[in-house]
């Protein structure tokens, strides 16, 4: 009868035990089916890409931050004919002036840009005059955009994005473009993470 009890006690203690186990599995499982979230979420990233057009590497080098943190691809929209800084000096009747005072500019792109697979555009540029570098409106002309949703960040010494986005929508008002955000060369890895945080959500 002793025996009998024992026994009962041992086979009791070995099922608590085996439902002990199962139990830990199964947060295990649930465990695993949250990574697979944060892995599709990766996925979703995998369907944007940085697009951008650097003339001294400020805004390339945001773009890359962006990328970094987005695990996306990235792609910089190459001039055919490259800036040179005498190209660049705004204070003189340089090239890139006469190319924003030209309603009809639009600098050829060396590279061809695939954005086939894309749905969303992280679309980069330095601020020119107030707005976006001619070579911005040639890309929109050669591109189709109009299933993707675009969102514009740039670089400047002090001028804000809106103006630029405000002139991209008036360009072409098929394209869906986001207010987007401008960055300064000093802004922290938070303030971009927070920047694609609103823009992916
Ligand atoms: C032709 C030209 C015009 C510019 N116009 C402006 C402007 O209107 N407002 C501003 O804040 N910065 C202006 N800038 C400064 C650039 O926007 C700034 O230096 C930018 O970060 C350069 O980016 P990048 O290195 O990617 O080319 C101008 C620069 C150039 C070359």
């Amino acid at each position: 009868m002793k025996n009998k009890i024992i026994l009962s006690v041992l086979i009791l203690l070995t099922l608590l035990i085996i439902t002990g186990c199962n139990n830990k599995t199964q947060n295990t499982n649930s465990n695993n089916s949250d990574s697979s979230t944060s892995s599709s979420e990766m996925k979703k990233s995998s369907n944007s890409i940085v697009l951008y057009f650097s003339a001294t590497g400020t805004t390339k080098s945001i773009a890359q931050r962006i990328a970094k943190q987005l695990n996306s691809d990235i792609i910089e929209i190459i001039p055919k004919e490259k800036y040179k800084s005498e190209d660049l000096n705004y204070n003189d009747d340089c090239r890139a002036n006469r190319e924003q005072n030209d309603s009809k500019a639009r600098p050829e792109i060396e590279n061809a840009i695939d954005i086939t697979k894309y749905d969303t555009i992280y679309l980069g540029y330095p601020i020119w005059w107030g707005t976006n570098p001619k070579i911005i409106l040639t890309l929109l002309d050669t591109y189709d955009f109009t299933e993707k949703t675009i969102i514009p960040f740039c670089t400047s010494g002090s001028t804000e994005i809106t103006n630029s986005v405000n002139e991209l929508r008036k360009y072409n008002s098929n394209l869906t473009i986001k207010d987007g955000r401008r960055f300064s060369s000093s802004d922290s890895d938070e303030v971009i993470k927070e920047f694609i945080d609103n823009n992916e959500s």
